[in-house]
C-alpha cells in the first residue's frame, strides 16, 4: 500500500499516520520529521531548512524531492509506506510519480484530512510532542494522564518552533496557496479521498480504514 495522508498544518496527518502504521506494519515518511531531525543534527539539511520552517515557508522543492527519492528507496518502503506531509506542491507530485514509476509502484490513494482553518491554530499551539519517543499530544484533545509526560515512554513533552500564533498563521498561508491545488490534482487522477477531520481521533482513524478496505488495501 502506497498512501499519501494530505492536509493543512495541524490536521492530525502525524497522528493518523502513526496509528495506520501501527494497523498496517509499514513506514510513515514524514518530511516535517526528517527535516526536524536535521536541523537537530546541525546537518547541511538542516542548515538548507531550519529558515524555511522557522518561518513557515516551504524547504524548496528540489531539497525535499531528494530526501524523498532516497528514502523511497530503502527495504523498509518495499511493502509499502505512508507518506505525511509530502507532496505539497504540484512540482513534488509530478516528481513522485517518476519516483513511483522508477519503483514498479503506483499509488493506492491520497486521503485527504478535513479540518476548517479556525480548529487548526488551536491544534498546533496546544500540541506538545515526547522528546524522546516523539509521541504526540495536545494539552486539550488529546493530554497526556500526567502533564508534560508522556504516556508511552516516559519523556518530558516540548513544543515545536512553529507552533506559535504568528508562525502558524504563515504555514496556513503558504497551504492554502501551494498545497490545496493538489486536492484538484488528485481528484483529477482518481486517488482522492477526503476524510472529516473533526472527528475523535480513533473515529478518524476508523473512516481511513474503511476508504482503505473499499479500495482493496
Ligand atoms: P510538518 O511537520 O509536516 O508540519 P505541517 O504540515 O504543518 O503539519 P503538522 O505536523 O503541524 O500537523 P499534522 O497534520 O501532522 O497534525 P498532528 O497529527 O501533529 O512540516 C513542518 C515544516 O517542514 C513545513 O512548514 C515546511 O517548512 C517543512 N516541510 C515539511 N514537508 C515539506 C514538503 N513536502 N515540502 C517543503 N517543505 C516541507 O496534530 C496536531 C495537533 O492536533 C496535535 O496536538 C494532535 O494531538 C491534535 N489532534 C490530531 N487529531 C485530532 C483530532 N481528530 N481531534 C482533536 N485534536 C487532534
Ligand atoms: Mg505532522
Ligand atoms: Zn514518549
Amino acid at each position: 500500500m502506497q498512501l499519501i495522508i494530505m492536509g493543512a498544518p495541524g490536521a492530525g496527518k502525524g497522528t493518523q499516520a502513526a496509528k495506520l502504521v501501527a494497523k498496517y506494519g509499514i513506514p510513515q515518511i514524514s518530511t516535517g520529521d526528517m527535516f526536524r531531525m536535521a536541523v537537530k543534527s546541525g546537518s547541511e539539511l538542516g542548515k538548507a531548512a531550519k529558515s524555511c520552517m522557522e518561518s513557515g515557508k516551504l524547504v524548496p522543492d528540489e531539497v525535499t524531492i531528494g530526501i524523498v527519492r532516497e528514502r523511497l528507496g530503502k527495504a523498509d518502503c518495499a511493502k509499502g509506506f505512508i507518506l505525511d506531509g509530502f507532496p505539497r506542491t504540484v512540482a513534488q507530485a509530478e516528481a513522485l510519480k517518476v519516483i513511483l514509476a522508477d519503483l514498479g509502484k503506483s499509488l493506492t490513494c491520497v486521503l485527504n484530512v478535513n479540518v476548517p482553518s479556525s480548529e487548526l491554530i488551536e491544534r498546533a499551539i496546544g500540541r506538545r510532542i515526547c522528546k524522546a519517543c516523539g509521541a504526540t499530544y495536545h494539552i486539550k484533545f488529546n493530554a497526556p494522564i500526567k502533564e508534560n509526560i508522556c504516556d508511552i515512554c516516559g519523556g518530558e513533552l516540548y513544543q515545536r518552533a512553529d507552533d506559535t500564533a504568528e508562525t502558524m498563521a504563515n504555514r496556513l498561508r503558504v497551504y492554502e496557496a501551494s498545497t490545496r491545488p493538489l486536492i484538484e490534482y488528485y481528484k483529477g487522477i482518481g486517488l482522492y479521498e477526503e476524510i472529516d477531520g473533526c472527528q475523535r481521533i480513533e473515529q478518524v482513524t476508523k473512516d481511513m480504514m474503511s476508504v482503505l478496505a473499499n479500495r482493496g488495501a
